[in-house]
């Protein structure tokens, strides 16, 4: 397909979460194997790919914005492609929209069918002809595409796509399909590659990382999942995101415990504080329920962080809702969290639930949410303050005067003072200034 001298070129905007990104890499590796290569420049590339979230409002305005400026750079060279794909594209009727609206697309793909991109992108060099092409349905996992990583250090492995759950704001079970575990051997496959090209850590992806193995074969649970990554050579760092609260099982708080190799750090969405809002959002937990599950990680791994991500101003929700989502908040003291405006989504429950929460007051509960979290986010951190921590050295920031940049086993942000041959070690760091979103620390002591 490559029928010019000078080889093509793609860039990619990624939108979403971590599987979004990892999906980003899987299009790099299929482009990459073809000849065409990287560019970080918009006017020059020969290829646009936009890989699209739906998760809310707000992430699709963007992509609408960035599609519509591109409309120029088509017109001075026709022959760019332009390819759209990935959760807001897999929305139904949403391709149609998009190609009636900016004719200028060449391709529109859905999440099920990013491995036939390559084949799309040669259609459309061949007939010059739009290309849309979503599955309906989710297909088998492909094992063994081409990955091109963004980065040395960390990596990103799936061990399960979809959802099940159908939280009622959410649309990711619409456009991620059924929850799907990948093979045991196929992950151990990947991850034992991962460490023979130097990577150090990785970080296990799905949406309800907890019933990981639930339709599979053989009779296995996410804790048997860890306990044989925990025994691969290299790979120091297992993290793992995200758990659902009413999954959370003993038996991954005791692999936590015991796997040297897997960090004391959960990501457990709270969603909301109030028993009324959790049975809406059908969470199928109630407060008393989540904060149970958090004393007891704590008391089982005392150094544990526990992040979440929450929602305010969903349908229904009083002003006593949030207070009791304020109020958990202060008593459970999250190392930090997320936090949205509920924003409707078609075809979902919520959005066609009564009692929807006008713009300003949702601006207003987030507001006073986020204050104050930030409050307890630098409130924690202090407790740092001249603790030695084991870092894992990521690489450098250019923004911060050239410091190294890493992440505590807790999955704390630390800048520091060192040079190079650390990246990729692990290192003894003392905090000596802990911020909110940062700590900042000084090298000091042997690698590792
Ligand atoms: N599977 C993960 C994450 C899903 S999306 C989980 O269950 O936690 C990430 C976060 O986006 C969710 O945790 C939720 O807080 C937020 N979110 C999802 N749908 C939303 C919506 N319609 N409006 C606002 N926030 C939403
Ligand atoms: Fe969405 Fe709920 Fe599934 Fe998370 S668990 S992806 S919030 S439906
Ligand atoms: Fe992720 Fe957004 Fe899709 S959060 S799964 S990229 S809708």
């Amino acid at each position: 397909m490559n029928n010019k001298k000078k080889p093509l070129t793609y860039l990619t905007f990624t939108y979403g979460c971590q599987m979004n990104e990892h999906d980003s890499e899987v299009i790099a590796g299929m482009l990459n194997k073809l000849g065409i290569k990287e560019t970080d420049d918009v006017d020059s590339a020969d290829i646009i790919i936009f890989n699209t979230c739906c998760v809310r409002q707000h992430a699709e305005e963007r992509v609408f914005g960035r599609i519509g400026q591109l409309k120029k750079l088509k017109a001075k060279n026709p022959n760019l492609i332009i390819a759209v794909g990935g959760c807001m594209v897999q929305q139904k009727g949403m391709a149609r929209e998009i190609a009636e609206r900016f004719p200028y697309v060449d391709i529109l793909f859905g999440t099920h069918n990013i491995h036939n991109l390559p084949q799309m992108i040669e259609d459309v060099m061949n007939s010059r002809e739009t290309v849309i092409d979503i599955w309906d349905r989710e297909g088998k996992i492909i094992e063994n595409l081409p990955i091109k990583r963004a980065d040395n250090v960390k990596a990103w492995v799936p061990i399960t796509y979809g959802c099940n759950n159908f939280c009622s704001y959410c649309i990711v079970p619409y456009v991620r399909g059924r929850e799907r575990s990948r093979a045991l051997e196929d992950i151990l496959r990947e991850v034992k590659s991962l460490a023979s090209e130097g990577y150090r850590e990785i970080t296990l992806l799905g949406q309800n990382v907890n019933s990981y193995g639930k339709d599979l074969k053989e009779k296995l649970e996410f804790a048997d999942l860890l306990y044989a990554l925990d025994s691969i050579e290299g790979i120091y760092r297992i993290r793992f995101m995200t758990s659902h609260p009413k999954d959370l099982s003993d038996s991954l708080i005791e692999a936590i415990q015991k796997c040297p190799s897997v960090c004391e750090h959960i990501h457990l969405p709270l969603q909301s504080g109030s028993n009324k809002i959790l049975k809406l959002m059908n969470r199928n937990y109630t407060r008393e329920h989540f904060e149970r599950l958090v004393n007891k990680i704590r008391e089982h791994i005392p150094s544990c962080s526990i992040t979440t991500d929450i929602i305010v101003g969903f349908p229904g929700e009083t002003h006593e809702d949030f207070l009791d989502t304020l109020d958990i908040v202060k008593r459970i003291e999250f190392d930090s969290a997320f936090t949205f405006m509920f924003s409707k989504r078609k075809g979902t429950p919520a959005a066609d639930m009564p009692g929807q929460i006008d713009s300003d007051t949702k601006k207003d509960r987030l507001h006073q949410l986020m204050t104050l979290q930030k409050e307890i986010t630098y409130k924690k951190n202090q407790e740092l303050k001249n603790k030695i921590l084991d870092v894992l050295v990521e690489g450098i920031n250019e923004t911060k005067n050239g410091k190294l940049i890493g992440r505590t086993r807790t999955n704390k942000i630390v800048y520091f003072e060192g040079n190079r041959d650390m990246i990729g070690q692990i290192i003894n760091v003392r905090i000596i200034e802990p911020r909110t979103w940062t700590l900042i620390g000084e090298f000091c002591g042997d690698e590792k």
